[in-house]
């Protein structure tokens, strides 16, 4: 039996969603590279290699982030376009632009020293869980995974807790909804939340990375200063979330992990780098556009054209670059992307991930799966591997343990701000991060 049919395949819908494997087995069949539909009617090309995805990260000569010639052909409606237009920030301009962007990303991530953001993310997660540690059963995506990353943003940028929700709800909308009036609403509700964000540090600046930020020595436009903290919250939040969730379903489902628990076989890192390689929490992206037409790994492509990289089908190719063991640790893998965009935040990411995981499994440590790992179901959409929820169950513990742990005896109650003193006096890069 052959898969192979011409014409574009379409990675939204159940089929991609029940299945990537499949669907990226079927799109290896045209080589390289292959024809698919981002949304209904809106065609791209995917690179499925990992030489190629190599090929085509590495040589901004041939390849341009800007996709503005392409979105004027979209319809303003079209669901894709909030995920995927134009912004003057990092992730959409190359060159000079770019360099100028992306050094405020890493110069003021990188004033967070890596002890202050790992206590800020156990006092995010003690809060969450407190919410429901007492209830002996969680969805661990809408509870914990969602919630964690924009609480701890929220917190990071300095803003009061009671804009979290806010924030959740708008993201929610820019990055879930397949409906465009939606997409185009939560897009609207964030950047208001961020023109209010900077109203705030304008007034007040304070020891967090929105007045780092709005200090930094490029200058930013107040434009350019709210795309700049825009992508570090959209372009942040929806792979933290799914790292962690894809993380805790892994091992809370696999006996090597469950075991780790009581003996420490495998840990989170473990379950992590198997993530990053096997699953990766963006599946499709580094979309590119040529700035003339090129004939790419055997495969024409119009200038202006997108093409975008899957990190998933090139780690899983088998092609003898990569294990299937999840011991390995090690090995290439382009969850993070590579070449000039590949993700700045890594490190912080990493920590974060690593201890929400360490924080949720150490205060319920029974915590095990409702389902079984094949009845999970994920979110559709072409860009993430994201499940859509991860019920468990545990032995039910008090909330106002929150924090305790058999090493410290630290409390929920602690208010946020009270552990938020990020005090790095200047911009330079910290080590610490793999602790
Ligand atoms: C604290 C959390 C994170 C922040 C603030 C963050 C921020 C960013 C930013 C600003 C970019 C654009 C860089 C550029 O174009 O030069 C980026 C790119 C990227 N990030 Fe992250 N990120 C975070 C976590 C993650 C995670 C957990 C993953 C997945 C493992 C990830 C994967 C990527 C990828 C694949 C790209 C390239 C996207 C593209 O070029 O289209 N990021 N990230």
């Amino acid at each position: 039996m052959t898969y192979y049919t011409p014409g574009p395949v379409p990675l939204y819908g159940p089929d991609f969603t029940a299945d990537p494997n499949a669907v990226y087995a079927r799109l290896r069949q045209y080589g390289p590279i292959a024809p698919v539909e981002i949304a209904p009617g809106v065609a791209a090309h995917l690179v499925t290699d990992y030489r190629a995805a190599l090929d085509l990260l590495r040589d901004t000569e041939t390849w341009s982030k800007d996709p503005r010639v392409w979105q004027e052909t979209l319809p303003p409606d079209c669901p894709i376009l909030p995920m995927m237009m134009w912004r003057p920030n990092a992730m959409f301009n190359d060159g000079e632009a770019h360099r100028r962007y992306r050094s405020v990303i890493t110069d003021s991530f990188s004033r967070i020293e890596p002890h202050h953001l790992r206590r800020q993310v156990a006092t995010a997660a003690d809060r969450l869980i407190s919410d429901f540690a007492a209830a002996g059963e969680a969805d661990l995506v809408g509870q914990y995974a969602r919630p964690l990353p924009l609480v701890l943003f929220n917190a990071l940028l300095g803003m009061p807790d009671h804009y979290g929700p806010r924030l959740v709800a708008a993201l929610t909308g820019l990055f879930e909804s397949a409906d465009s009036e939606e997409a185009n609403k939560g897009n609207t509700d964030f950047e208001q939340y961020m023109t209010e964000l900077i109203t705030l540090k304008a007034q007040q600046r304070g020891n967090d990375l929105t007045s780092w930020i709005m200090d930094h020595p490029a200058a930013l436009s107040p434009e350019e200063l709210v795309h700049q903290i825009g992508i570090a919250m959209a372009g942040g939040n929806e792979p933290t979330t799914n790292l962690i969730s894809n993380a805790l379903s892994r091992m809370l489902s696999n006996p090597d992990y469950y075991s780790t628990l009581a003996n420490g076989a495998l840990t989170a890192h473990d379950a992590i780098n198997d993530v990053l390689r096997n699953e990766p929490p963006m599946a499709n992206f580094s979309t590119h556009f040529p700035r003339r037409s090129v004939r790419f790994h055997g495969t024409w492509i119009h200038a202006h054209q997108p093409v975008l990289v899957s990190y998933h089908a090139a780690n899983t190719a088998h092609d003898g670059l990569h294990t299937d063991s999840v011991r390995s640790g090690g090995g290439a893998h382009l969850a993070w992307a590579a070449g000039p965009h590949a993700c700045p935040v890594k490190q912080p990411a990493m920590l974060i991930a690593t201890a929400a995981i360490e924080r949720l499994t150490s205060r319920l440590c029974d915590l095990e799966l409702a389902v079984a790992r094949r009845r999970l179901t994920w979110r559709p959409g072409p860009f993430h591997r994201a499940l859509a929820e991860l019920p468990a169950r545990f032995t039910p513990v008090s909330s106002d343990g929150a924090g305790v742990t058999p090493w410290s005896s630290s409390s929920s109650s602690t208010p946020l701000e009270a552990t938020s003193a990020l005090t790095p006096p200047a911009f330079e890069s910290r080590g610490d991060w793999e602790k």
